[in-house]
């Protein structure tokens, strides 16, 4: 009797053992499992490619949407984006960042070609030493970029030539605040204003100035062109805060009966909106661009060919949509 109480023990205790062994093995393994998958995104990190977003001016509220989209696609595609721009406008320190992220060899660029004199031979350079150079917002035609992100910007001008036309009446004179002298897409906007104002003969431009794309300069350029031509009655930006800068000025000249049109989807522009003192804008989509520069990247890092240029879509947003876009 004892013997077999003994027995039964011992086979009791024997599989008891083997199931203590058993889960000790699976946790064992599971363990090895997570730290190999550690590991392995540890390496994928460490291997993943390295793009360079070059914005015109870093803290800008429409270069941070393109940083935005572009920090989302690298998280989709496990990749690293690392966004850079000057603290203010200015296309030189702009060169030297290209300069330097040639120099570090980084696996792709995306950059905003802002002279193309200046950026295309540089992108020529990328090219040259087997970094791939995609441009966004403003294209460098010329250049052998591999391709184009952003806004079809004479279509965009056009756009906003027709939102002009379709909501003023009368006969009326313009005055035209642009962000840049030099760069393409503002020239771009403006020859595509200026088609469709040719086409209405009680339409005429009469006066243009440049905000260099700040707030505080399209607001002094406003007020003088305003107190140059008094009988300007609408005026118009083209770079995402000359409106917010045109709006300054006719409030410290008292001239709310003047129509303000402007560029882009910054939220004191569809706040002014809402307010009727902006009565349309013309906006882009800078999230879109910063995420199909860095899929395109991508893309063309797998082998797969890429088109040429590649359009993001424009609106216009007023009092009618406004609430909508202010939600998106
Ligand atoms: C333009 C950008 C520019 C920004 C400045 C946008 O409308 O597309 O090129 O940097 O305005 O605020």
């Amino acid at each position: 009797m004892t013997n077999k109480r003994w027995t039964i023990s011992l086979i009791v205790l024997f599989f008891l053992f083997l199931y203590v062994l058993f889960h000790f093995v699976a946790a064992t393994q599971e363990m090895e499992r997570t730290v190999e998958k550690l590991k392995q995104t540890a390496r994928a990190e460490k291997t993943a490619p390295h793009f360079v977003l070059i914005s015109q001016e870093f803290d800008n509220p429409y270069w941070r949407k393109v940083e935005k989209g572009a920090k989302a696609a690298a998280k989709q595609y496990r990749v690293n984006v690392e966004y850079i721009g000057p603290l203010r406008t200015n296309v030189d320190e702009q060169v030297k960042l290209l300069e330097k992220a040639i120099a570090s060899r980084v696996d792709g660029i995306i950059v905003q070609s802002l002279n193309d004199a200046k950026f295309t031979p540089l992108i020529n350079k990328a090219i040259a030493r087997n970094i791939p150079v995609i441009t966004i917002d403003t294209d460098a035609p010329k250049s052998k970029r591999l391709a184009y992100v952003g806004t079809n910007n004479f279509e965009a001008g056009q756009l906003l030539g027709k939102a002009v036309a379709s909501r003023v009446s009368g006969s009326n004179k313009i005055g035209v605040i642009i962000g840049s002298e030099t760069s393409e897409n503002q020239q771009l906007r403006l020859q595509g204003f200026q088609s469709i104002i040719a086409q209405h003969p009680s339409l005429s431009v009469v006066a243009l100035s440049v905000s260099n794309i700040s707030r505080f300069q399209a607001s002094i350029q406003a007020e003088k062109m305003l107190l140059t031509h008094p009988d300007i009655t609408v005026m118009v930006g083209t770079s995402a805060l000359d409106a917010i800068g045109i709006l300054m000025a006719t409030k410290n000249l008292d001239r709310d009966d003047i129509k303000i049109f402007g560029f882009d989807d910054v939220e004191e522009t569809l706040d002014a909106i809402q307010q009727g003192k902006i009565v349309a804008t013309v906006i882009q989509k800078p999230y879109d661009m910063g995420f199909s520069a860095v899929k395109l990247m991508v893309e063309h890092l797998e082998d797969k060919s890429i088109a040429n240029e590649y359009f993001t879509a424009t609106e216009i947003v007023d009092a009618t949509n406004v609430e909508q876009e202010g939600t998106k």
